[in-house]
């Protein structure tokens, strides 16, 4: 993933790397990274919002450079390394670096310190070649040991940085043998000593769980599209086919009856990992039916749905965004709803269509579109790449709302900010 962002006076560019089925080490980065932004939003009185990344990328303001990457798998270990620097207005710079170990069996995440034991520093045998002036230096002086890549054959490899003159910041590596290393190593680091050691190195467990890759939509700038009133024979298998040049995954709020009529494309539509919503079966007022009347629109399209993709959606949109309090307590799913709405299916012109979603879309929107117009779908490619070059990561509806739970009856138009 890469964000360029204006937090304050600076811009910062980030660029990190999930692991698929990690996400303990996934969320940590999340919060690392969302940290650093809400520290540089900090002196100008906010805190970091995805807005921020929307067309940030022309500013040329000093920055901020973040990467988190990882440099070492061996065994079950992953060692990334986070790595900030920066110039600040005064034209001074600085850098630090950690790295952390993601175990691949437990799912945990330990800080390299916490492989060292507290005297390690101590233990640092005066006559390991080339030890970082910076740690090898006074006790009052020796910064944390921090950036730690210790090997799988038990050598520790030492990065240190230490401001410099001329808005430089100098950066010093030095080697512990295994030998002088094994004195260093607390129980947590003869254990992952271990690990590194092992000869199989196992497919996280989860990775084959979902097609799609993990997001933060805290972090990112997101937007869900979404397409209502298929699947329709002609116009989705289009659709589908530039979700899929342009990497994007939607959802699809299909009607029971179209999912019934068209079950292979509501299939593919699952396959290629969207999400699909309950649209109801005949797409009817649920306002003028009774609430066995909406149950039943409910229940027959969960079961169209389920016959055609092997599980029933576990939200909702009521046609025409119609829905009151006795619908909302009727329909048994949370009601998702839509806070740009193209009105595609009004101008039936992307020439309209496009611009009114560019100009009225923010970060967290879910976007109201219908796939059974072959108006819509010319108008997807342009949209989508627009989006896109703005710095938007199209997602899920499930996605845009990951970490606040959705609750049935309760109605959701975008994600709620970060509190
Ligand atoms: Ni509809």
């Amino acid at each position: 993933m890469s964000l360029t962002a204006v937090v304050g006076a600076h811009q910062v560019k980030a660029s990190w790397t999930y692991v698929d089925g990690l996400p303990g080490l996934n969320s940590h980065l999340d919060s690392w990274l969302l940290g650093i932004l809400d520290a540089a939003a900090t002196p100008s009185g906010g805190r970091y919002r995805p807005a921020m990344a929307v067309n940030a990328s022309q500013s040329a303001n000093p920055g901020l450079t973040v990467s988190a990457q990882p440099v070492q798998a061996a065994g079950t270990v992953i060692v990334v390394r986070e790595k900030v620097s920066g110039t600040g207005a005064d034209g001074t710079s600085a850098a630090s670096s950690e790295t952390i170990y993601a175990d691949t069996v437990s799912g945990e995440v330990h800080r390299a310190a916490e492989l060292l034991r507290p005297e390690a520093l101590d233990a640092l045998p005066a006559r390991a070649a080339g030890v970082p002036a910076g740690i090898a230096g006074p006790a009052a002086q020796q910064p944390a040991l921090s950036d730690v890549v210790l090997t799988p054959s038990g050598e520790l490899h030492i990065t240190a940085h230490r401001p410099a003159g001329g808005g430089r910041s100098d950066q010093e590596k030095a080697t512990i043998s295994a030998g002088d290393a094994e004195a260093m190593l607390s129980d947590m680091g003869r254990k992952m000593l271990g690990q590194l050691q092992a000869a199989e190195s196992p497919a996280p467990a989860t990775a084959a769980a979902s097609p799609l890759r993990h997001v933060n939509c805290d972090l990112v700038p997101c937007a869900a599209l979404t397409y209502d009133d298929g699947p329709d024979a002609r116009t989705t298998p289009q659709l589908l086919a530039i979700l899929k040049e342009k990497n994007v995954h939607a959802t699809f709020f299909m009607t029971g009856s179209n999912a019934a009529s068209n079950p292979a494309i509501a299939r593919q539509v699952a396959e290629a990992g969207h999400a699909i919503g309950n649209h109801t079966f005949s797409h009817p007022y649920l306002t003028k039916l009774s609430a066995a009347g909406v149950r039943s629109e409910m229940d027959r399209t969960d079961a169209a749905i389920r016959a055609a993709v092997g599980s029933a959606p576990s939200f909702m949109r009521p046609p025409y965004g119609a829905a009151d309090a006795a619908v909302q307590r009727a329909v048994g799913k949370p009601l998702i709803l839509w806070a740009v709405d193209s009105l595609d299916w009004q101008s039936k012109n992307p020439a309209v269509f496009v611009p009114k979603v560019l100009k009225e879309i923010t970060p967290g929107a879910v976007v109201l579109m219908h796939d059974v117009d072959p108006t819509t779908i010319a108008g997807q490619q342009e949209l989508i790449t627009n989006l896109q070059t703005q710095g938007y990561t199209l997602v899920t509806v499930p996605q845009i709302f990951e970490g606040t739970p959705l609750v049935a009856g309760h109605v959701y138009r975008s994600r709620p900010e970060r509190r």
